[in-house]
């Protein structure tokens, strides 16, 4: 999410059952170009994956202690997303990236009037061939097993989808949603299983839009066949949500803190993500003051105010074991 999936929240959302994580949309051409656009674009940290059981067998065919035998513990994993349409270019920056995440993502979805102009975003989805040669100048560079997905919209030529599906992409993540509709419209159900449909069970599809709780994403997957269930609006109100949460667990607040300053992030953005996972707890008059703030100790003493505890050190970063231990890293 541009802005708000940036290290801390990852980190964050990662502790608590996400599995994948995504970077905000990175134009490709201003990571490629220069050392400045890079650092200020990117950033991680070997601890802000989480660690998961993963079950080897689906889940209808044993019962569930046979089931827990045939699990392993994996990694979870960092998704770079860049926003391209010149393959050398977006092969340069994947390159530049690859070393420091487990997949890169091609954004098809983006419906902004700037993005449609530069002919990136939503503008590809109607460039299933282009789109091809993309994904090969990428995986030229990073090697054929590294994944390089796209994240598409539904669209109502269904040619160009299921050309998409079919353009070599490792994964497809598909928001129920065509480029001139509002993320208040309801989600295009129809729309996400026919993506299904295409990639006949050869390619994983994900299925994004409207995914405000577990229950939903369960809801999602069910209806669509889908492998997957990504959550953009839901998270950010409620970082626990695949967890199971129904609202922000208060550790979750703490524990965001600390990792705010653990890391290191801008006060607005801190204080605007706050504000999305304390929406639902704050009366109009509580959170006219809250955003009336100016700095991280106003925000914590008032939080601190409200019976948010702050966690000590250690607490963040060794809630679930953890694969490697290196410290945190740029590029
Ligand atoms: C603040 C914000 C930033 C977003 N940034 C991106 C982005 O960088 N890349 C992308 O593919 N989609 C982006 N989206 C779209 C979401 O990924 C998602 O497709 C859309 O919000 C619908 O999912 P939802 O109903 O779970 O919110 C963004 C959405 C929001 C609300």
């Amino acid at each position: 999410m541009v802005r708000f999936s940036k290290l801390p929240f990852r980190h964050l959302v990662s502790l608590y059952s996400t599995h994948i994580t995504h970077t905000p949309m990175i134009l490709a051409r201003e990571f490629s170009r220069s050392e400045l656009g890079r650092r200020s674009d990117f950033s991680t940290s070997t601890f802000e994956r989480g660690t998961f059981w993963l079950n080897e067998v689906p889940h209808h065919l044993y019962a569930p202690e046979a089931r827990k035998k045939r699990r392993r513990l994996v990694r979870g994993s960092l998704i770079a997303q860049f926003a391209a349409n010149d393959a050398k270019i977006f092969a340069d920056a994947s390159e530049l990236i690859f070393p420091h995440v487990d997949g890169i993502d091609l954004n098809l979805g983006c419906p902004q009037k700037w993005a449609y102009q530069e002919k990136i975003g939503s503008y590809l989805l109607r460039q299933p061939d282009q789109v091809r040669d993309l994904i090969r100048a990428a995986r030229d560079r990073t090697g054929w097993s590294f994944p390089i997905s796209i994240k598409i919209r539904i669209d109502p030529n269904l040619k160009c989808t299921q050309q998409l599906v079919e353009s070599g992409a490792s994964h497809i993540s598909v928001h129920g949603r065509t480029r001139h509709q509002a993320s208040t419209l309801p989600v295009d159900v129809p729309g996400i299983r026919f993506a299904v449909e295409c990639a006949k069970g050869q390619v994983p599809v994900v299925a994004n839009g409207d995914a405000w709780s577990a229950g939903e994403s369960a809801a999602i997957r069910k209806k669509t066949g889908v492998q997957g269930v990504m959550s953009a609006r839901g998270l950010l109100a409620n970082p626990a949500l695949f967890d199971g949460y129904e609202r922000t667990p208060m550790q979750a607040v703490s524990t965001f803190i600390r990792l705010c300053s653990e890391y290191g992030f801008p006060f607005p953005l801190f204080q605007r993500h706050l504000g999305f996972m304390l929406e639902g707890s704050f009366t109009r008059v509580e959170r006219g003051y809250f955003n009336s703030l100016t700095s991280f100790a106003g925000v914590v003493d008032y939080l601190e105010e409200r019976g948010v505890d702050m966690p000590t050190v250690g607490d963040v970063w060794t809630p679930t074991p953890h694969l490697d231990s290196s410290g945190g890293e740029g590029i």
